[in-house]
């Protein structure tokens, strides 16, 4: 059912220090930082030649990031985002097999304009799931 890893997320403690290290010492192609208040998050995202990585970072007083740095202060992976084709039959394929949707178990609009949904991180071996439909 998944297909393409869309991208990997990681946590970062200062975005602009983050974001240089990716263009100056990683030699990569860093997009501008993009406020998402629906998520709670701003992000940079870099551009690989097979993926993307997202760099995120706390927007506002309710971020979900807030408590994960606080957790791990350095940063750390968030998540990992994979494509569906169809995020309403993902979704409910999901619920079926026993898996949790965060939230109210509707999609939001991510980061590129697309649907996207969050899956239990205790249902995937520790590991936030995100489906985007592309
Ligand atoms: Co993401």
């Amino acid at each position: 059912m998944i297909g393409r890893l869309n991208h990997l997320a990681i946590a970062v403690p200062d975005l602009e220090a983050a974001a240089d290290q990716y263009r100056n010492a990683l030699g990569a192609k860093v997009g501008e930082p993009q406020d998402e208040p629906d998520h709670g998050v701003t992000v940079v995202f870099i551009e690989l030649s097979n993926t993307k990585i997202e760099l995120l970072y706390p927007l506002g007083e309710n971020s979900p990031i807030n408590s994960f740095l606080e957790k791990n202060p350095a940063g750390g992976m968030h998540h990992i985002c994979y494509e569906v084709d169809d995020i309403i039959q993902a979704r409910d394929h999901l619920v079926a097999t026993g898996a949790r949707v965060l939230g109210n178990g509707e999609p939001k609009n991510g980061a590129h304009g697309k649907p996207v949904l969050f899956l239990h991180p205790k249902d995937f071996n520790g590991c936030l799931v995100e489906l985007e439909q592309v």
